[in-house]
């Protein structure tokens, strides 16, 4: 099935990104957020990002134009009767995921596909909230969504083939590579990303190597964009944390057991850059300087 017309139900840091490639993309786009000041934030940012596009000359204003004449806003679940995707990119919390995909599956036309960004939620579960296990997938973006090219497609125990395909064509179409993956924890990229910053917290805890020379040995080692420490504040330490706790609950493997100063981190509220502090003191964001932690 053709998917033309999309919701995007959140519209933070990652459901804002996501929303911004649907309407370049040319895919008429409505964005859900909870009231009307979460509606202004976030058209807020991806005006802000388009207008980044535009200062960097990848973008002009008639482009710009175009891409949010592509994009209309609304507080109200009932206006998404008849998108052909829903794409929801809300707290990962998974009651208030299912409460959320229950109203939808009463309200959307019985063709509409039904796709959660989750990244470390049962899929499976998820459809089994709706009478549409079949139309029910898994797509999960990585930030910066307007940057990273990989989408991952991930299919539940009843996803049907033409969903899959449907889901593949439309991230195509968004000018991402999409990869499949079965319903499991983490899917492909947290399952290898995760016990690598995980070893890098552990590097920080025994005092093997600075914060600083530890990412600058991945960057200029392995040529990866960001170091493991940058990128764990750059994805958020609380984040991060949620996901160890779900990804260890389904393995029990020490793999994702979070490392102490992880939770540390958690709970002393160092999130990352989103709060200023993480691994990396953002006082001044163009020289972060590395934190005292103990
Ligand atoms: N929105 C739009 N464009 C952005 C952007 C944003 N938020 N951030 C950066 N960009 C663009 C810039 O405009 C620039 O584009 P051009 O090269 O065309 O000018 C390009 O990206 C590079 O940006 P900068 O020069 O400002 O900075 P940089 O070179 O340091 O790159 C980065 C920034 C793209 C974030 C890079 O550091 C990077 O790729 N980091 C790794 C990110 C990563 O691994 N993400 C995945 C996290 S895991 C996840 O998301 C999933 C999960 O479940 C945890």
């Amino acid at each position: 099935m053709a998917i033309e017309k999309v919701a995007v139900i959140g519209c933070g840091l990652m459901g804002s990104g996501i929303a911004e490639v649907c309407a370049k993309a040319g895919v008429q786009t409505i964005v859900r957020e909870i009231n009307d000041d979460a509606v202004k934030a976030g058209e807020g940012r991806i005006n802000k990002s388009l207008d980044r596009a535009v200062s960097k000359g990848k973008l002009d204003e008639a482009g710009k134009a175009e891409v949010l004449s592509k994009l209309s806003f609304t507080t109200q679940l009932l206006d998404l009767a008849d998108v052909d995707l829903v794409i929801e990119v809300i707290i990962e919390d998974t009651g208030i995921k299912t409460k959320l995909f229950g109203e939808l599956d009463g309200i959307c036309k019985d063709s509409t596909i039904f796709v959660s960004n989750t990244s470390n939620i049962s899929i499976t579960e998820l459809g089994a909230s709706t009478k549409r296990a079949d139309k029910f997938a898994g797509m999960h973006f990585f930030n910066p969504v307007p940057v990273m090219k990989l989408v991952e497609v991930i299919r539940g125990v009843l996803t049907s083939d033409e969903s899959i395909n449907s889901l593949v064509e439309f991230g195509s179409k968004l000018g991402k590579a999409p990869i499949v993956a079965k319903d499991t924890c983490g899917f492909v990229v947290n399952v290898l990303l995760v016990p690598y910053l995980f070893d890098a917290i552990r590097l920080v805890e025994n005092g093997v190597a600075s914060i600083k020379d530890i990412d600058t040995g991945m960057k200029l080692g392995c040529g990866y964009p960001m170091g493991p420490l940058e990128l764990l504040d750059f994805v958020g330490i609380d984040t991060t944390y949620h996901i160890s706790v779900n990804m260890f609950e389904e393995f029990k493997s020490d793999r994702y057991a979070a490392p102490p100063l992880l939770k540390k981190m958690h709970l002393a509220g160092l999130h990352g850059r989103k709060t200023g502090k993480g691994f990396y003191d953002y006082t001044d964001p163009k020289s972060p300087v590395p934190m005292k932690l103990s």
